[in-house]
């Protein structure tokens, strides 16, 4: 049923005196606190998975990427106070800044929902967080792990562009993930752009290891 159109046949009940005041308080409860359902059951479809409802998926989600994110920060810019090539390490700072943001608005809508801050990095995130630290390991290789790790950009934002479809009630958020998932697009493409051209030279003077390993004959 349309949320609105269920919210005025439940005013008009307690007006008419129908439902009492308890009753008509219960009902408000349970529509502030459920909105839409998207599946067959009455609860929420989102990520393989059926939330009681539509605002529960949304603060699993505000609060695992408020992790994510606070973790990426920290991470990039780790990687921008021991990068040593020039050109990039404005752009991770940016990036940092980028995703430091997305874990201070998404704490906050998390909080505004009434949620709690519960997730936290994962143990993959912290070790890349550390992988990215290393001042030991050159920029090219640690770009050409994020690539491969992260994979096409497209294809990475697509799960964001995903959720914020299937809102219904929460427009504030679905709105937000809409420039979270441009960001995101953003930062791990230009992330390719780099590690192409920066691993490309390397390449291109570095025999083939088929030659290489004639040459050695
Ligand atoms: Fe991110």
């Amino acid at each position: 049923m349309d949320r609105e159109f269920e919210f005025k046949q439940i005013l008009r009940a307690f007006r008419a005196g129908i439902i009492g005041k308890a009753a008509f308080d219960e009902e408000m409860a349970r529509l502030e606190g459920n909105g839409s359902s998207n599946g067959a059951d009455g609860g929420f479809r989102a990520f393989g998975r059926t939330y009681k409802s539509e605002r529960d998926a949304v603060i699993s989600f505000l609060d695992k990427v408020r992790a994510g994110e606070a973790n990426g920060g920290e991470a990039f810019a780790a990687w921008a106070a021991v990068c040593k090539t020039d050109c990039i390490h404005t752009g991770l700072h940016i990036i940092a800044e980028r995703e430091a943001y997305h874990a201070r608005v998404f704490e906050q809508r998390l909080l505004e929902l009434g949620g709690e801050k519960r997730a936290t990095a994962g143990e993959e995130g912290l070790k890349f967080r550390t992988y990215l630290s290393d001042p030991n390991v050159p920029d090219t290789e640690k770009l050409l792990s994020f690539t491969k790790k992260v994979g096409d950009a497209k294809e990475a934002v697509r799960p964001i562009h995903e959720f914020a479809a299937l809102l219904k009630d929460d427009l504030a958020t679905k709105e937000a993930l809409k420039l979270f998932a441009d960001d995101e697009l953003s930062s791990v493409t230009w992330i390719w752009e780099v590690c192409a051209t920066l691993n490309a030279p390397q390449r291109a003077a570095a025999p083939a290891p088929e030659q290489a390993e004639k040459a050695a004959m």
